[in-house]
């Protein structure tokens, strides 16, 4: 049921923060410490020497950002896929893979297919999915919940920051980090709260960018470039405006070429360890005439940016750099007048090959 909401997607937007808290409780104990992830998963995961992330649309997106949280507490290489690609292209695996399946629904096809392939191969598996007793949660070896809820509008909000959060949980395990997550979590949850409450300045900001438009780009580099892709997705998919969202050092490897004047170019600037080079990225297409709209981290912030973020662990950043895109994308549909809950030619769950 909606409720007081005229679509799912807002609902689902706003329900994220009590997703985060929920996941928090079902996984952590009052001490802090990790529960309701079987030992089993974790001993699987540290015996691993290479893990692969195999998802399709925003799960796989999510695995973007999941793969810095297991290289950076654990150690162990990580590789993130498409499941359509690596079903049919299978590339050359470790000795000791260990697969991880992202997905909302459970039910996706192509991942169904990965799946299928590599259990014949013997190699072990988890699934993170919403949707637990689906076809990927049964079939693999383990199965963990996202407790997201029933997600219903067709483009993916809280499943993909529920993702996250269960992957940082997961690396957390099985690494060793001296990151207190429970507690950075709980702050990332209260900032998320924070910017949701705004959602009227993206209101804003969708209409003055976008109006009139069929294009838009998306930058950002390393877990910025990652929600960069996701937040292009949540546009395009929504609003069909043509957006594309890229590593931002890319830029002048081709596609500056397509800006013009007026093009919205949305950056996304959290991370501190490139900002100074995103920063130079912007001037360039600004210079060229792009329409800026940057979101920055309040550390990174200057006085023109369009939103400050709270800060929070930097790692955590794309809990909270995600919901101004999403909120976006939902508003510049809501402009266009479209149906945002079921955009054209999409199904939920794409049970398709
Ligand atoms: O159910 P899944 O997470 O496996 O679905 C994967 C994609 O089909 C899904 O994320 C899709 O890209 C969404 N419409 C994106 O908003």
């Amino acid at each position: 049921d909606k409720g007081i909401y005229p679509y799912y997607m807002l609902k689902e937007i706003d329900e994220q923060v009590v997703v985060a808290h929920t996941l928090a409780q079902y996984y952590f104990d009052e001490a802090g410490q990790i529960r309701n992830i079987d030992d089993k998963i974790i001993e699987a995961i540290k015996a691993a020497d290479r893990l692969y992330i195999v998802a399709a649309g925003t799960s796989y997106h999510a695995g973007l950002v999941g793969k810095r949280y297991f290289e950076q507490w654990t150690g162990i290489p990580t590789e993130v896929h498409i499941s359509s690609e690596f079903a049919y292209d299978q590339p050359l695996l470790s000795q000791h893979p260990f697969f991880i399946f992202l997905s909302q629904s459970g039910e996706t096809a192509d991942s169904r297919e990965v799946l299928d392939n590599i259990v014949k191969q013997g190699f072990p598996s988890l699934t993170v999915a919403n949707v637990m007793n689906s076809t990927l949660t049964r079939e693999a070896d383990f199965a963990l919940p996202l407790l997201a809820g029933p997600e219903i509008a067709v483009a993916s909000t809280k499943a993909y920051t529920a993702q996250i959060i269960v992957e940082a949980i997961l690396a957390h395990a099985a690494g060793n980090s001296h990151v207190d997550l429970k507690n950075e979590l709980a702050k990332a949850a209260v900032e998320m709260q924070v910017i949701i409450d705004q959602k009227a300045a993206f209101k804003t900001i969708a209409e003055e960018a976008l109006r009139g438009h069929q294009s838009a780009f998306y930058i950002g580099r390393g877990l910025d470039a990652a929600v960069a892709v996701e937040a292009a997705l949540k546009l395009k998919e929504i609003s069909y405006i043509q957006t594309e969202g890229f590593a931002a050092g890319e830029l002048k490897h081709g596609t500056i070429s397509l800006i013009e004047e007026g093009t919205p170019v949305f950056a996304l600037l959290t991370q501190s360890k490139t900002a100074g080079l995103v920063r130079g990225e912007i001037a360039q297409v600004a210079a060229r005439g792009a329409n800026t709209v940057i979101i920055s981290g309040k550390s990174l912030a200057k006085k023109n940016d369009a939103f400050v973020l709270p800060d929070v662990n930097e790692l955590l950043m794309p809990l909270l750099t995600v919901i101004p895109a999403q909120l976006i994308a939902y508003y510049a549909t809501l402009d266009r007048n479209l149906d945002v809950d079921r955009p054209r030619n999409l199904a939920k769950s794409v049970t398709v090959q």
